[in-house]
């Protein structure tokens, strides 16, 4: 225990000296290369993630940034001959911090809208997704129109908050957007919103992951099909070249479909 305690500590010092070194205050990096390091003179991207959002990007209990969009990168990394090393940011500092050039892109099952292109720029798609509604099993809320007059939890400024402010209106009281979609679910399981609205993988993911919780999905046809891309800086062509390099070889060879099972066209 306590041998464990003080390699712990030794980690935890590690960690901070090599944040300290790339000289940025994100509270948790990884590298998908063994050695932390460049190998074989390939460029380092720095990427960043809100990892709280299992099974596209959360923390494993080591500390490591995981999922299925981590697999997706580091697979468009080595299609397309960079490294990366993922910091995580939270969802809403993300933004920023890709204006500021603090990271080279995103990854957050960020979905492609008309109103993000304004201000960055995205990939081509990898992922398509759709909103689901999660209930308590003994609910008796059937659709999407019934959340009008209900309290709704959803993650800040995603394209949740963005669908629920369309149905109950953009300054409505009755919703709560907390800064992460976990956080969103518990406002609904502590009864404090009637239901709570956000991508579906990550809704399926938390009813699998707590079964002692007795919650129900609910789909709608209104919701629309969205696609997630990387955002990258406005303007960095340079960037989202090689990103879509990757992603297109990606596509091609089969690595995309074997890491989500999805088929995007
Ligand atoms: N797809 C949604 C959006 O783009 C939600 C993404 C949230 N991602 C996250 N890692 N918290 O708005």
């Amino acid at each position: 225990m306590e041998r464990s305690l003080r390699r712990y500590f030794l980690g935890a010092v590690l960690a901070c000296l090599s944040i300290m070194l790339i000289g940025c205050g994100a509270s948790s990096t990884n590298s998908s290369s063994s050695d932390g390091g460049t190998t074989e003179g390939k460029r380092k991207l720095i990427v960043g993630t809100d990892a709280t959002y299992a099974p596209m990007e959360y923390m494993d209990e080591k500390g490591n940034i995981v999922g299925i969009d981590i697999d997706i990168v580091n697979a468009i990394a080595e299609a397309a001959g960079f490294e990366v090393e993922y910091k995580n940011y939270g969802w809403e500092p993300l933004f920023p911090a890709l204006k500021n050039g603090e990271i080279d892109f995103a990854v957050s099952s960020i979905t492609i809208t008309d109103e993000r292109k304004e201000s960055y720029d995205f990939t081509n798609p990898y992922f398509v997704a759709n909103q689901l509604i999660l209930v308590l099993e003994d609910s008796d809320i059937e659709s999407f129109e019934e959340l009008k007059d209900k309290r709704v939890a959803v993650q800040i400024n995603t394209t949740g908050h963005k669908v629920v402010e369309g149905l109950l209106g953009k300054t409505n009281k009755n919703i709560l957007a907390p800064e992460t979609m976990p956080l969103a679910i518990s406002e609904m399981i502590n009864g404090n919103a009637d239901a709570a609205v956000g991508d579906n993988a990550v809704i399926i993911e938390y009813q699998a992951q707590n079964p002692n919780v007795k919650l129900k999905t609910i789909e709608d046809d209104s919701f629309e099909k969205e696609y997630y891309g990387l955002m990258v800086k406005k303007g960095n062509k340079e960037i989202v070249d090689l990103l879509n390099e990757g992603i297109e070889k990606i596509k091609a060879n089969g690595k995309l479909k074997e890491i989500t099972d999805q088929d995007l066209e």
